[in-house]
């Protein structure tokens, strides 16, 4: 199949929802704890595993692993192009790489991923270090914060000034500006969507002019290298590299967001790993891949069938919306057992799908486990203990994860 053809214009799902075919088999905005969403999706996958739900215009949730595993092995058959987030959201023009296809989506990668190599990783490492410690240690000193805001907002703008060569106030307005935007998603709230992306385009178009004016080596800067790319021999057009800068500056910040406070909120719960971890620091990067499994941030990213499928009995028509729940799918039982609980090493831990699959797999991962390592690392080694110390609040569909997650610190001599 030509992955560029156009998909088979949509039949509206209200369609089959007035004909009383379809329905509501779970509520994506049901108000959530720390541990409801898990629970209620362990029910999904034992009950109805292919679900639909009238929200957002109606769309399709696969909670079962192999579902989702098998949607991203074919991404000939499932594009990104139309939707690839349940809400929809990106009124403001496709941008690549997410909302591209292969083959053309692969242009982009080959630039992106030369960014995330060993060799940049290990430069950039003690910068992440850095950051962590400047951020973490005057609220330790302080006895109590809040996790997720007072560090998970803040951090991560640090890291991605440095990765992506931009003044660090820039990238503290972007973080402001995209947690804006994720708000105004999650609330559906078109008209400040709107607004705030064309924020962020203007914002990447600047990083774009600042690069002209003032060039860095391609080698080291995702920018640059995106402005001298090429796609079958012409280079990359216009729109599509701002389209690239403004997706990158967003997608590098919202997961680990919502991700930190998590590790911390089930460190609290389990004093006996949060002591193990502090004595031995070796089996730290261990456990964040667990977490990324039993923590998975994303539940919203989508695909659209180009031409109707069935999964579990259920038709699924061309053109509708199908999110994949990479949260749900990561605690799949007959994937891993016990697949609720945290198990440090599990055998096929490997296969957790955090952070997708096939052409679209994120290429910031190995960014991102450096920055939960480091994270639990210091605040660790910098406290006899932590705890929860107030009330969780959760992050809407389409992320997962705490908003909030207030913590008191213990700071004993040893
Ligand atoms: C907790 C941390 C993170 C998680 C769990 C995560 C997860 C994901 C997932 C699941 C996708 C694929 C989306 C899909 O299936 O449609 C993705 C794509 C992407 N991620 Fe991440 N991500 C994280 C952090 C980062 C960071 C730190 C960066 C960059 C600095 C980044 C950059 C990207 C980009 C550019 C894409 C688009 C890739 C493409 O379409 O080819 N991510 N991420």
């Amino acid at each position: 199949m030509d992955a560029m053809k156009p998909v088979a214009p949509p039949r509206p799902t209200s369609e089959r929802e007035s004909a009383g075919e379809l329905g509501d088999d779970f509520d994506p905005i049901a108000p959530e704890t720390f541990t409801s969403a898990h629970a209620e999706y362990a029910q999904m996958r034992r009950t109805c595993p292919v679900a639909h739900s009238t929200h957002w215009g109606g769309f399709w949730a696969l909670f079962r692993y192999e579902d989702v595993a098998a949607v991203l092995a074919d991404p000939e058959l499932y594009t990104t192009s139309i939707q690839n987030t349940v809400p929809k959201f990106a009124f403001t023009g496709r941008r690549p790489p997410l909302h591209f296809d292969p083959p053309e989506h692969t242009a982009y990668r080959r630039i992106i991923n030369r960014f995330f190599s060993a060799e940049k990783m290990a430069r950039l490492e003690p910068l992440v270090r850095k950051h962590a410690i400047d951020v973490m240690s005057p609220l330790i000193a302080q006895g109590r914060c809040d996790i997720a805001v007072d560090y998970a907002q803040k951090f991560p703008a640090f890291v991605f000034a440095d990765f992506f060569n931009l003044p660090r106030d820039l990238s503290v307005v972007i973080k402001q500006v995209s947690a804006e935007y994720v708000a105004a998603i999650q609330i559906v709230d078109d008209v400040n969507v709107k607004r705030l992306s064309r924020r962020l385009y203007e914002i990447a178009q600047s990083v774009i002019d600042e690069r002209k004016k003032n060039p860095i080596d391609a080698e080291d800067d995702l920018t640059t290298a995106l402005m001298e790319g090429e796609y079958e021999g012409a280079p990359l057009p216009v729109d599509f590299i701002l389209g690239c800068v403004r997706q990158l500056i967003v997608t590098g910040m919202v997961a680990p967001s919502v991700f930190i406070g998590n590790m911390f909120v089930h460190l609290s719960q389990h004093r006996d790993l949060q002591e193990r971890l502090r004595a031995e620091p070796a089996i730290i990067p261990a456990a964040v891949e667990e977490y990324l499994r039993l923590y998975s941030p994303y539940r919203g990213m989508a695909r659209t069938a180009r031409k109707d499928v069935v999964f579990n009995g259920r038709k699924i028509l061309a053109g509708e919306p199908i999110s994949l729940v990479y949260t749900s799918a990561n605690r799949d039982e007959s994937v891993f057992e016990d697949g609720e609980k945290f198990v440090l090493n599990r055998p096929n831990l490997k296969r957790h799908i955090a952070f997708g699959g096939g052409p679209h797999t994120c290429p910031g991962a190995p960014l991102a486990r450096i920055m939960f390592c480091i994270s639990l690392e210091e605040a660790l080694a910098r406290t006899s203990g932590f705890e929860v110390d107030g009330e969780i609040k959760m992050a809407l569909w389409a992320e997962w994860g705490t908003n909030s997650a207030p913590l008191r610190f213990q700071q004993e001599a040893p």
